[in-house]
């Protein structure tokens, strides 16, 4: 039988059960993935914790977006993709299981090299990434501001915008310095005198910031250095951000992403997949946990300090 990580009520991690689930048939327009990785994102946490509103739970709900597996059925009509193909998932309903039911436009091809792991890691850390870079313009001339540069999202943003020619400071405790400059980053301390640090590592100064840390600090060094608040954004302040004056996408953003910014997003998974089975990406697993220890993955997000990404095995 397929098996699901699932929650009836909002709360901690341990409100997540492994479930057992009955066998997916292919709706219209839906294939059918036996996933072999799923990666886990902090949003999968703060749905759970109801940290982020999605509307009241009726029975039994799933967990995660990103998946990466091999298709076993495709409705009549899908054409796109056939059983045994190996694909990536993104903005699934329940990607922490053995197997799921998602719509063909939500599946990329994965490269034949490129690990389950890694692939599993990409849709929703490199879509973000890739789409506030190229929202913001980031580009050759740049100097780029990317608080919490060795999480998942920051560890993508470096590398997409270190290939667009810009130059890259990223935020990070010390012990993660090492990994940024792997990067491509200059790495800069976090914590009191932030703005200082920046300074003094970027004498030309900052034309564009990003804010993936949720702090107060990475929103106020960003206005202090970027003259053009209309090049700083968050990921995760957005319900704030028409009052401090910046962009956000999502991150509690009352406003929706636009029709072209879910393209950039869409269009960043191939682009991550192909780069990364080429060697050109590389993409850090922190942690593997069994899909039955989805609890124990969530307590390691909700941390706030891993550096990489987490998956799922089934
Ligand atoms: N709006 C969107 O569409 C969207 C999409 C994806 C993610 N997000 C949000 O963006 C945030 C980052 O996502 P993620 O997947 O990259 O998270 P993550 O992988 O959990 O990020 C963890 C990283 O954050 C760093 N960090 C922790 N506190 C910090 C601070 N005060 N300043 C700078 N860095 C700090 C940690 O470095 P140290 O261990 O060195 O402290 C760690 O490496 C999350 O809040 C997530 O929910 C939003």
């Amino acid at each position: 039988m397929p098996f699901a990580i699932q929650y009836d009520r909002f709360g901690g991690p341990e409100v997540l059960e492994l479930r057992e689930i009955p066998y997916s048939t292919p709706g219209p327009g839906q294939v059918v993935v036996e996933v072999r990785a799923a990666g886990v994102n902090p949003i999968d946490w703060k749905l759970r914790a109801a940290i982020r509103p999605s509307g009241e739970l009726h029975g039994w709900r799933g967990v995660g977006t990103d998946a990466a597996g091999v298709v076993t059925a495709v409705a009549s009509d899908v054409d796109e993709v056939a059983p045994g193909d190996e694909v990536i998932v993104s903005d699934a309903k329940g990607a922490y299981a053995t197997e799921l039911v998602v719509g063909a436009g939500h599946v990329a091809r994965k490269p034949a090299g490129l690990p389950w792991e890694q692939a599993a890691a990409i849709p929703i850390p490199a879509g973000t990434a890739y789409q506030v870079l190229r929202s913001l313009g980031v580009g050759k001339g740049d100097t780029l501001l990317w608080h919490a540069g060795s999480g998942s999202v920051g560890q993508f943003a470096i590398q997409f915008a270190r290939a667009a020619g810009a130059e890259v400071f990223a935020t990070a405790s010390e012990r993660n310095h090492d990994r940024l400059r792997e990067l491509g980053a200059i790495p800069v301390t976090y914590g009191e005198g932030l703005a200082d640090r920046v300074r003094a590592a970027a004498p030309g100064g900052i034309t564009v910031a990003v804010d993936a840390a949720g702090t107060d600090e990475a929103i106020a060094v960003s206005k202090e250095l970027v003259a053009d608040h209309d090049r700083i954004g968050t990921i995760v302040q957005g319900a704030k951000a028409a009052e401090l004056g910046i962009r956000a996408w999502s991150g509690g953003n009352p406003v929706p992403l636009t029709a072209e910014e879910l393209a950039l997003r869409a269009e960043a998974v191939p682009y991550a997949a192909e780069l990364a089975a080429r060697g050109e990406l590389d993409i850090e697993i922190a942690h593997r946990y069994p899909l039955a220890e989805a609890a124990e993955a969530h307590r390691q997000s909700e941390t706030g300090h891993v550096r990489g990404k987490i998956v799922l095995l089934p």
